[in-house]
């Protein structure tokens, strides 16, 4: 059994649990500098029903100044809707426990949440538990500050889960429902990459890790643990299905307090895989040269969503020796799938691959996509007990874990003081064989993991799913303004991937395109990389002329009905075959002899010319 290290400072209250007392808690004063007490909240089956959750204000705040910059006022009043939603609060290295550049400590957020809390109706704080020694082993954009050492686990376990459980245990919060998502990614990799050497290496770190964290975390009866278990498309195979529920359970058996250790899992965080597929129902359904769940999309697993996995997971569980009480969590921040490219309608195609790709709403090039996959939208809000979702999948909550806006991984290296490195996976123009030899469908121009997004987030808004305002799902916190009546955004219409029509927004309102500049002169480079029926293109334009320009509108027309779906650092319409560009917000001055890098997602029927002739602000640009 684990001492509690030498922890006294700072901490009231330490409360003692031992396997023969599981449920009894008891208070011991360390000190006499006493606050009252009030007895921490009994503990309950689901913390989130008849709960509210925590809103994290800086992130709201940075949300509200998006829609100052949204230009159309539906976007904004749909961000402002985002803004009122809980999210959780990642405590992603030690200085964030007291607070650091990018956010506030654990304390400012608890006694916000103090404010949160009204009446009697309880208030849930999503909190991360996120750094473990060697963190992120098979990936880079989010490789922490521990080495996975003897040296990290103790400071692992002193310097952040301690002072952690120090602050969360006084008795001023014992009110407080925490619900602790327990070190995304960390178990799962041990599954599927423990033939990697780095996960090899973490791995007695995360077991030894995680246990110490679940036996500190529930000293509090207020507090509930949630293990992250990756999503579908990571461990649905029942080949990685059943290992995983054995290592949870393994794990469960080293703590203080066995099966009792942990309230729940965790799923999808920080991911975009769907809830399910609306239009791929039964994964057994043969279709052409086989069954829907062996297409290439899907490599023969079973589970195409959230909602199977869920399930799965839980009867394994529970096989594993977990009480049947044992509750799911899913992170539907950014699992929505709207926006144009949703499809509206099964397939009629009989070839297999074609009919799953046309079918399904995850649009990702791969389920082992993760890093700010473009298209992807917000999922369900937050929701206790969700209507609708299977009794099977014994869910307590839809959860937002990762706040919609704040980047998977920089697309480019991006030296930092936090360990994380430079993950191709987060580079669009990269083709990785995780992937099975694709582009990885990464979000362009994206800074750091953690970091505020926010052409990403416009698109999350945009392309979420239900339509925000639209749905059934009310916001949990109807308090700033008025929600105003939003009307149908252009985004969810119908036409999917081949009509020439132009789907990004036909009037450009924020930049006045400029028309003629005398004088003015460019070149263009512009470079594209097609699949199937889409394509990635990026387009140098540089600006040759003898002087500044300050405000920019390039022009092309297409060949062959190309269509742009999705554009970045530029606000990109199209009408007919002509595609206009303007400069976005922050990159509209273009000195002499300057250049800026623009880029579109687009859809082709097979055959993708790339455009001959630009003009910039009504000159011809010279291509190449
Ligand atoms: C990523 C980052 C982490 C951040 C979290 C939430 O995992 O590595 O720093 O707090 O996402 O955005």
């Amino acid at each position: 059994m684990s001492t509690h290290g030498n922890r006294t400072a700072g901490r009231r209250w330490r409360a003692v649990a031992t396997a023969a007392t599981a449920t009894a808690l008891v208070a011991v004063p360390l000190t006499l500098t006493s606050t009252t007490a009030t007895a921490a909240e009994a503990h309950v089956d689901n913390p989130y029903a008849g709960a509210k959750q925590y809103v994290n204000p800086t992130w709201a705040a940075t949300v509200e100044s998006a829609a100052t910059r949204a230009g159309d006022p539906a976007l904004a009043a749909q961000m402002r809707t985002v803004a009122q939603q809980p999210t959780a609060v990642w405590m992603d290295r030690i200085s964030a426990i007291a607070g650091n550049a990018d956010g506030n400590g654990l304390k400012f957020h608890l006694d916000e949440a103090l404010k949160q809390k009204t009446g009697s109706t309880p208030l849930v704080f999503n909190l991360v538990i996120y750094n473990l020694p060697g963190r992120d082993c098979y990936a880079l954009a989010s490789n922490g500050e521990l080495p996975a050492t003897d040296a990290g686990l103790a400071r692992y376990k002193t310097e952040y889960i301690d002072p952690i459980v120090d602050m969360l245990s006084d008795p001023k919060y014992g009110d407080i429902r925490i619900a602790a998502t327990i070190e995304p990614d960390s178990l799962p990799n041990l599954i599927t990459n423990s033939s990697e050497a780095a996960c090899q290496q973490s791995a007695p770190y995360y077991r030894e890790g995680v246990k110490y964290a679940l036996d500190e975390l529930k000293t509090m009866s207020n507090v509930y643990t949630y293990i992250d278990a990756a999503h579908s498309g990571w461990l649905g195979w029942d080949s990685n299905a059943a290992p995983a529920a054995k290592l949870f359970a393994d794990v469960a058996k080293t703590t203080r307090l066995g099966f009792a250790s942990i309230d729940g899992f965790v799923t999808n965080t920080a991911n975009s895989t769907p809830l399910a597929e609306p239009f791929l129902t039964d994964p057994n359904k043969q279709v052409g040269s086989g069954q829907v769940r062996s297409a290439k999309f899907y490599e023969w697993n079973p589970d195409f969503g959230e909602l199977a996995w869920t399930a799965h997971l839980h009867s394994l569980l529970v096989a594993e020796g977990f009480p049947a009480s044992t509750g799911m969590l899913i992170d539907t921040s950014r699992n929505g799938w709207g926006g144009p490219n949703r499809p509206t309608a099964v397939s009629t195609s009989t070839n297999l691959d074609t009919y799953v790709d046309e079918s399904r709403i995850d649009r990702r090039v791969h389920r082992g996509a993760w890093c700010n996959p473009l298209g992807a939208g917000i999922g369900e809000l937050p929701q206790a007990t969700p209507a609708g979702a299977p009794a099977a999948s014994h869910l307590d909550a839809y959860v937002w874990i990762k706040p919609p806006g704040e980047s998977d991984g920089a697309s480019k290296e991006i030296p930092n003081d936090q360990g994380k490195s430079f993950d191709r996976m987060c580079d669009p123009t990269y083709v990785s064989s995780k992937l099975s030899n694709q582009l990885t469908g990464a979000t362009p121009d994206a800074p750091l993991a953690g970091q505020w997004f926010e052409a990403q987030f416009v698109t999350l808004v945009k392309n979420a799913y239900p339509v925000i305002g639209s749905g059934p799902n009310p916001s949990p916190t109807p308090t700033v303004s008025p929600t105003p009546t939003v009307s149908p955004t252009p985004t969810v219409s119908p036409s999917p991937t081949v009509s020439p029509t132009p789907t990004v927004s036909p009037t450009p309102t924020v930049s006045p395109t400029p028309t003629v500049n005398p004088g003015a002169s460019c070149s263009v480079k512009y470079t594209a990389n097609s699949w199937n029926s889409g394509f990635t293109a990026s387009v140098k334009v540089t600006n040759t002329g003898s002087s500044a320009l300050s405000s920019w509108s390039l022009k092309f027309a297409f060949a062959n009905g190309q269509t742009v779906q999705q554009g970045w650092s530029a606000t990109w319409s199209q009408s007919g075959s002509t595609v206009t560009a303007a400069n976005a917000a922050w990159n509209g001055s273009l000195a002499a002899g300057g250049s800026v890098d623009i880029g579109f997602n687009g859809a082709h029927s097979g055959t993708n010319t790339a455009p001959t002739s630009f003009t910039l602000n009504g000159a011809t640009c010279t291509v190449g």
